[in-house]
């Protein structure tokens, strides 16, 4: 996984601009204040312009106020993300916390991705096989997820109980392709006995079921069937939905 994270002026310079824009819109409405007084034309009109631009006023100085506040910002983004657009233009800020008195930070996700303890997650709508997923979240700058914790499985299930359908499948990266019975992760890291989510519901999994493909069943798919969310091995050239982890982004804001 890349911890490298680079530094990024743009975001700081978008802010500027904002200011900018907003400090303009605040002086045009005072030249146009000034010839409105000294040619009143009807009794209503002036009365209706000055309050809509009293309005436009106030929600200026609302807006230059708050952009004040964030003095400077970093926005850390982890060196894959580069290539995606989506990033930069819309990032997704959650889970921020105080790391002083003067500056906060903030994990950021891609637009579409959700957030979970600084990481990234992307629940695909198309269907592919488990090899075109895997190909699939290395394109969007991330891995088909590893599972490593109790907290990231309630997580993904929270996800997949709000989607509708009784039963749904997600590729996740794991697979016993080499060597039947030794479940490795899309990383290397050989599957950990102790954090282990294999479905009990229909029939004890891994199965390894022949009855599709001689082969069997070598990679691992999260699979939602009615009420139970469960991991199930299944055949790798079956069709299905992924989810894609990646390391969030970081945004530090120096107030
Ligand atoms: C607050 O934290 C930021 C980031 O770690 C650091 O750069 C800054 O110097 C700190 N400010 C104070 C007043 O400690
Ligand atoms: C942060 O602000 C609070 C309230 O103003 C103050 O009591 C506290 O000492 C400050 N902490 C630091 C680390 O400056
Ligand atoms: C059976 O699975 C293997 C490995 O995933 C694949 O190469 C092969 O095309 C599959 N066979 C059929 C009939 O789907
Ligand atoms: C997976 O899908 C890709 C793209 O459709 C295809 O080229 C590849 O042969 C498929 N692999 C398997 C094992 O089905």
């Amino acid at each position: 996984m890349d911890n490298e994270y680079i530094t990024l002026q743009k975001h700081t310079d978008s802010i500027y601009t904002s200011i900018n824009i907003t400090r303009n819109c605040h002086s045009k409405d005072q030249q146009v204040d000034k010839p409105l007084k000294e040619t009143p034309i009807t009794k209503q009109w002036p009365k209706i312009l000055l309050t809509i631009l009293l309005i436009l006023s106030l929600a200026a100085n609302v807006v230059l106020a708050v952009f004040l506040i964030f003095k400077s910002t970093e926005l850390h983004i982890p060196a894959h993300f580069q290539s995606s657009n989506k990033f930069l233009n819309k990032p997704t800020l959650d889970h921020c916390s105080h790391l002083n008195n003067s500056s906060l930070e903030c994990t950021a996700c891609p637009e579409g991705w959700l957030q979970h303890n600084k990481k990234c997650y992307f629940f695909s709508t198309d269907s592919m096989n488990w090899t075109a997923s895997r190909d699939f979240c290395i394109t969007l700058g991330g891995h088909l997820v590893i599972i490593e914790s109790k907290a990231e499985q309630k997580f993904l299930e929270t996800v997949l109980r709000s989607k509708e359908g009784r039963r749904l499948s997600y590729w996740i990266g794991l697979n016993d392709i080499i060597t039947e019975g030794a479940w490795y992760w899309v990383n290397n890291v050989p599957l950990d006995g102790s954090i282990t989510y294999w479905g009990k519901a229909i029939i004890q999994q891994p199965e390894d079921w022949k009855g599709e493909n001689t082969s069997g069943e070598d990679c691992a798919k999260l699979f939602k069937y009615s009420s139970s969310i469960e991991w199930h091995d299944d055949s790798c050239q079956k069709e299905h939905a992924n989810v894609c982890e990646t390391v969030s982004g970081m945004l530090k804001v120096y107030m």
